[in-house]
């Protein structure tokens, strides 16, 4: 970077206290433009959002305080959004706004929005309450897409509002966004929305890109935001993106329905995707409804398949919308109510390496506590050393930690320039941090690994909490804090020696209590009677998770039949493929490997063995040799009873869809992966279809696409 110093204020700059007003406005403007320059230009952000926000609502406070301060170039009056260079700019028919941000998230917040709109609508108490929509606001970027009798002839980025890129090319591959209305041909209809990407989409893709060694996005709007802006549009094809529709722009010839909610759902007949978690708030405990609303997709937030950053507040009669008109860019009949942010910036304190079960090497940044996503981190992953280095991440920096969903939170970016004097760069360590062994890597892969296996405790305790856990052979109450002291104490080295532990041992151990031992005990004995899947996913045989353990299980019925297969009888099983069958003999070829499974089972282990007839017998279900994959939510089934349900009915769930998937079983919000069926000509099933198909026992149901 040319002016590294610029961004030294990224965080509160100790200097900015000792500056005067006119001094400190003119260090705002430049690190606004600066930041703004990475962010709109760049798409290499230097900050999170957030800060950059606080930054800018300093410099609008020190400019409504004293006005002289204000400049024709501050930032503040300046819309951001340079177009780029290859892209041509189109002048937008009616400007696209943004939102007023309320900071007050409280019901006193949606409170003194209503009465705020009352007041200006010169309404009294005697007067009637105002009907709200409440609607999700999706953190991607706002796109315009413009249909002309029912056709999208252009699709432009919102840009400085009054003028943005036109980037039709790229929305066009926006499997979700319709080229042509449905059932509709008005003269013009611009659709106003969100253009994001889903947090699975945008997570392969990120590791995608760490295992081919290239740059990672730093958060889904950045990835969405990149791929519309992508100059080639077949790159763009191959960074999936989905879209919402929340507003309209210009519109000749359509009769506008009279509110926001059933003018989203007019879209939606058109073939818009339009987000289902969405409300209207009547009556007079309409700020008390949004407020509800806002607490209710907080609760959910971590669990919907994309990020949001807040919820929006309409003013659901567009007769009043337009009575109410705006202030500068915004409208007085909209308000965001945010959420506590997904990034935020904190400081590295350490660089920690964990050992997982397969061994890898993680590095981990021991992070000052902040709290970021609705919870505190403390830790964050760094995924390999050549993500690090690539970050440029080194003890003392200033990073953007970003915790969204249930991913595990993930160290983005360096701050520039607040690096301390001098920190040595970090290595990868040649030897195990846990148990000395060497440490390699192999040809052609980014991590690193221990070699120490079981010798090694970090890979035991991963190796136990793996076998424990309920999707395996569940021990319950055996967590990661029992598990350590278990090692650390020598009790427990291999698998078999847990069932060798009794009250008297385990009530021994610091901080356990009589019952927790007996509790554990019965725990362990319950855990004996497994079946074989589960058994086999628990053994932790690289590359063997639940679904290829099921598979094994079917296919050979009996743990020695597998244990003794060569690998072209692995091969033979459904969806092994070479590196499945070479992981599976090579755990079974080292002896220590075999002996953990006689001791289990001298150790009273036992599973339900399927005689091999039983697998001739799945022959006859309903789903066999079926691949299914789920996506949204089913009005009855959760995603685990549906999973269930498939599965003892032979069939298969895939995480993803491709060719080789038979059916795709859609429910509400279903999002790419029902567009992508769409695409490949995939039949799509609604709950009561996946009803039909798993009782039409033996039969083959009339769709089905010939096996490949
Ligand atoms: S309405 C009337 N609705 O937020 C104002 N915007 O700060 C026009 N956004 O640029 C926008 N979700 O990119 C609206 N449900 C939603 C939204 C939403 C996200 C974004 C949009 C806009 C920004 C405004």
């Amino acid at each position: 970077m040319s002016q590294p110093d610029l961004f030294g204020g990224a965080a509160p700059a100790p200097a900015a206290a000792e500056l005067s007003a006119p001094e400190r406005a003119a260090q705002l403007r430049e690190l606004l433009h600066a930041h703004a320059h990475r962010y709109y230009v760049l798409d290499d952000p230097s900050i999170p959002d957030a800060e950059y926000d606080k930054l800018f609502a300093e410099l609008q406070a020190i400019e409504a305080a004293q006005p002289e301060l204000l400049t024709p170039d501050s930032p503040t009056q300046r819309v951001l959004g340079k177009v780029l260079d290859g892209f041509t700019p189109v002048r937008h028919a009616v400007p696209m706004l943004s939102i007023r941000t309320e900071t007050d998230t409280e019901a006193s917040g949606a409170e003194a929005f209503d009465a705020r709109i009352r007041r200006e609508l010169g309404l009294t108490e005697a007067d009637a309450p105002v009907a709200y929509a409440a609607e999700l606001k999706f953190d991607g970027l706002a796109i315009n897409l413009r249909y002309e009798h029912g056709v999208l002839v252009t699709a432009a980025t919102r840009g400085d509002g009054e003028q943005g890129e036109e980037v039709t090319q790229n929305i066009r591959t926006v499997g979700q966004i319709p080229l042509r209305l449905h059932g509709a041909t008005p003269e013009v209809l611009e659709v106003r929305g969100e253009v994001y990407m889903r947090r699975d989409d945008f997570e392969a893709l990120n590791e995608r890109q760490r295992a081919k060694g290239e740059k990672t996005f730093v958060n889904p709007r950045n990835a969405a935001a990149g791929a519309v802006r992508q100059l080639d549009p077949a790159i763009a094809a191959q960074r999936p993106l989905s879209f919402f529709a929340y507003g309209l722009g210009e519109v000749k010839g359509w009769d506008v329905p009279a509110t926001h909610s059933a003018m989203l759902d007019a879209l939606q007949a058109m073939g818009m995707p339009v987000c289902a978690h969405r409300t209207v708030a009547l009556g007079a405990t309409g700020p008390q409804g949004l407020v509800a609303f806002h607490q209710r997709m907080g609760a959910l937030r971590d669990t919907l398949p994309f990020d949001i950053d807040g919820i929006v507040y309409k003013v659901d009669s567009r007769e009043l919308q337009e009575r109410l008109g705006f202030v500068s860019r915004e409208p007085r009949w909209a308000v965001a109510h945010k959420y506590p942010a997904q990034e935020q910036l904190t400081q590295v304190d350490g660089i920690d390496i964990q050992v997982g079960r397969t061994g890898k090497l993680t590095p981990v940044a021991r992070l000052k506590p902040v709290f970021v996503g609705g919870v505190t981190v403390t830790n964050a992953t760094l995924h390999n050393l050549f993500e690090l280095r690539r970050k440029r991440v080194r003890i003392g920096d200033t990073v953007i930690v970003r915790r969204a969903g249930d991913v595990i939170p993930e160290v983005v970016g360096v701050v520039a320039g607040e690096r301390p004097a001098y920190v040595p760069n970090f290595r990868m360590p040649a030897h195990c941090p846990v148990c000395g062994s060497t440490v390699v890597r192999e040809p052609g892969e980014v991590d690193h690994r221990c070699t120490g296996g079981l010798f090694c405790a970090a890979q035991r305790k991963q190796a136990l909490l793996h076998f424990a856990q309920r999707r395996a052979v569940e021990v319950e109450g055996l967590g990661d804090k029992l598990v350590d002291q278990l090692v650390d104490s020598g009790l427990v080295r291999t698998l078999p020696d847990l069932y060798k532990l009794g009250v008297m041992k385990l009530a021994a151990l610091d901080r356990m209590a009589d019952k927790s031992a007996q509790n554990i005990v019965v725990a362990l004995e319950k855990s004996k009677q497994t079946t074989l899947p589960r058994f086999l996913f628990g053994l932790g045989i690289r590359h063997v998770g639940e679904a290829t353990a099921k598979d094994l299980a079917r296919h050979f019925g009996q743990i020695d039949r597998i244990m003794d297969a060569p690998e072209e009888q692995l091969l033979a099983v459904r969806d092994v493929g070479p590196v499945v069958a070479r992981s599976i003999r090579t755990f079974f070829d080292q002896p220590h490997n075999r002996e953990v499974v006689e001791q289990l089972r001298a150790a009273g282990v036992t599973w339900t063995e399927h005689e091999p007839s039983a697998a001739a017998d799945a022959a006859n279900l309903p789903l066999f040799g079926k691949t299914l994959v789920l996506t949204g939510t089913l009005p009855t089934l959760s995603r685990e009873e549906a999973k269930a349900l498939i599965e003892e009915a032979g069939g298969k769930v895939a995480g993803s869809v491709s060719k080789k998937t038979h059916y795709v079983v859609a429910g509400e919000e279903a999002g790419s992966k029902l567009e992508k069926a769409q695409a490949l000509g995939v039949p799509v099933l609604d709950e009561a279809g996946l009803q039909a198909l798993l009782t039409t026992a033996g039969a083959t149901p009339p769709e089905v696409p010939t096996q490949e």
